[in-house]
C-alpha cells in the first residue's frame, strides 16, 4: 500500500475539502484517495438513500452524453436528490443566451449540485465562478474529464489491488481527448507510470513534461504494460486537419489480440466509451471477460460520481459550521 493512502486514512484533515471538482490537474494524491475510499465503499454496497434528501442536481450537458449523464442521474437518485436534465437542444441557449445568463438562471433555482459538460474548455470553470452550487466537470472540450479519470482509476485500483507500480499505456487520438489528460495527470499523482501512443499528430510532444513516456509506434508503447486504455478518434474536434482512415488507423494503432500479446500476460483492457469496434478495438477484445474492463468501469462510474457528490456535501457542510462558529 502507498504512503498517501495510510496518510489519509489516518489523517481525515487530509481529504477532498473542495467547493467544485473541476479538473484533477491540481489534485492532490490525498484528495484522490479520498475520492477513490469513498467510491470503493459505495462500489461495495454502502447505502446512504437520505444523504441528499431535498437537494436538486441539474445536469447541464451542452454535448452529446450517454453514460456519463445517466451515471451522474442515477448517482444522485441513489442518495435521495431530485434530478432535472436540461435539454441544451430546446433551452434559451441556442436562442442566443449566454453561459452566463444561463448561470443567473440555474442560480435563481438553488441547485446543490451542477453538473456541466460543454465543447468550450474552461466553461465549467467559469460557471462556477457565477453559481452557489458545487460545480462538477462532466467534460469540457480538450481540457478535462475528473469523474472519468476517477472512475478509471477505481476500476484498476480495485482489480489490481493498487495503483502504485504499474504501467498503462493510453492509446489513440491523445491530442483531442479530455480523458487522455484527466488520466494523464491523476494516474501519475498515484504513482502510476503513464505512455501515450498514437500518431505523431495526435500525440502532443509537451504531454512528455507532465510525465508521460511518448509512443509512436504502438508495438514499443504496448511492451509489458499492465493495461491499455484505448480511446476514440474523436473526429468532431478535428476540424480542417488531415484525417487518418479508420483503417489505417487500426493497423497501426487498433488493438487487437496480437497487439495486446505484447502486454503483460494478465494485462487489462480500458475503454471510457463512446466505442467504434473494428476502428480502435477488435470486438472480439472488448467483449472478452478475461480481459476487458469495459463493462466495469461503467459499473464503477456510478460508485465514482456518488463519491464526488458525498464528498462535496461533506465539505459544503464542514464550510458552513466553520461559518457559524466564526459568526
Ligand atoms: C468521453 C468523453 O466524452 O470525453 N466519453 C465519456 O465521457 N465516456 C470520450 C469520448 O467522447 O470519446
Amino acid at each position: 500500500m502507498s504512503a498517501t493512502a495510510v496518510t489519509s486514512r489516518h489523517n481525515p484533515a487530509l481529504g477532498f475539502h473542495r467547493q467544485h471538482l473541476l479538473g484533477c490537474e491540481d489534485l492532490r494524491p490525498w484528495e484522490i484517495e479520498a475520492l477513490l475510499e469513498r467510491a470503493d465503499a459505495f462500489a461495495d454496497g454502502a447505502q446512504s438513500p437520505d444523504l441528499l434528501r431535498g437537494q436538486t442536481l441539474i445536469n447541464l450537458f451542452f454535448e452529446d452524453s450517454t453514460r456519463t449523464r445517466t451515471a451522474f442521474e442515477v448517482a444522485a437518485r441513489r442518495l435521495g436528490a431530485d434530478v432535472v436534465n436540461m435539454q441544451v437542444a430546446s433551452s434559451s441557449v441556442n436562442k442566443g443566451e449566454s453561459l452566463l445568463d444561463t448561470a443567473a438562471t440555474l442560480n435563481a433555482l438553488d441547485p446543490a449540485f451542477l453538473v456541466v459538460r460543454h465543447p468550450e474548455s474552461g466553461a465549467p470553470a467559469l460557471l462556477a465562478s457565477k453559481v452557489q452550487a458545487a460545480v462538477v466537470n462532466g467534460g469540457d472540450g480538450t481540457h478535462e474529464h475528473p469523474t472519468q479519470a476517477l472512475l478509471d482509476a477505481l476500476t484498476l485500483r480495485r482489480h489490481f489491488g493498487q495503483l502504485e507500480g504499474l504501467t498503462v499505456a493510453i492509446c489513440g487520438d491523445i491530442a483531442h481527448s479530455r480523458v487522455a489528460r484527466s488520466n494523464l495527470f491523476l494516474l501519475t499523482q498515484m504513482g502510476v507510470k503513464v505512455r501515450l501512443i498514437g500518431p505523431p499528430g495526435l500525440v502532443p510532444a509537451a504531454f512528455e513534461a507532465l510525465g508521460a513516456e511518448i509512443h509512436f509506434r504502438r508495438d514499443s508503447g504496448l511492451k509489458g504494460v499492465d493495461a491499455v486504455m484505448m480511446l476514440r478518434l474523436q473526429r468532431e474536434r478535428m476540424a480542417g486537419s488531415q484525417q487518418i482512415t479508420a483503417g489505417e488507423f487500426f493497423r497501426f494503432y487498433g488493438l487487437d489480440a496480437a497487439a495486446l500479446a505484447l502486454a503483460a500476460k494478465q494485462a487489462v483492457i480500458l475503454h471510457p466509451g463512446p466505442m467504434n469496434r473494428g476502428v480502435e478495438i477488435a470486438s472480439s477484445l472488448a467483449d472478452d471477460p478475461t480481459r476487458s474492463l469495459i463493462a466495469t468501469q461503467v459499473r464503477l462510474g456510478v460508485a465514482v460520481r456518488q463519491a464526488c457528490f458525498a464528498a462535496l456535501q461533506a465539505a459544503r457542510i464542514a464550510r458552513s459550521d466553520g461559518l457559524e462558529l466564526e459568526s
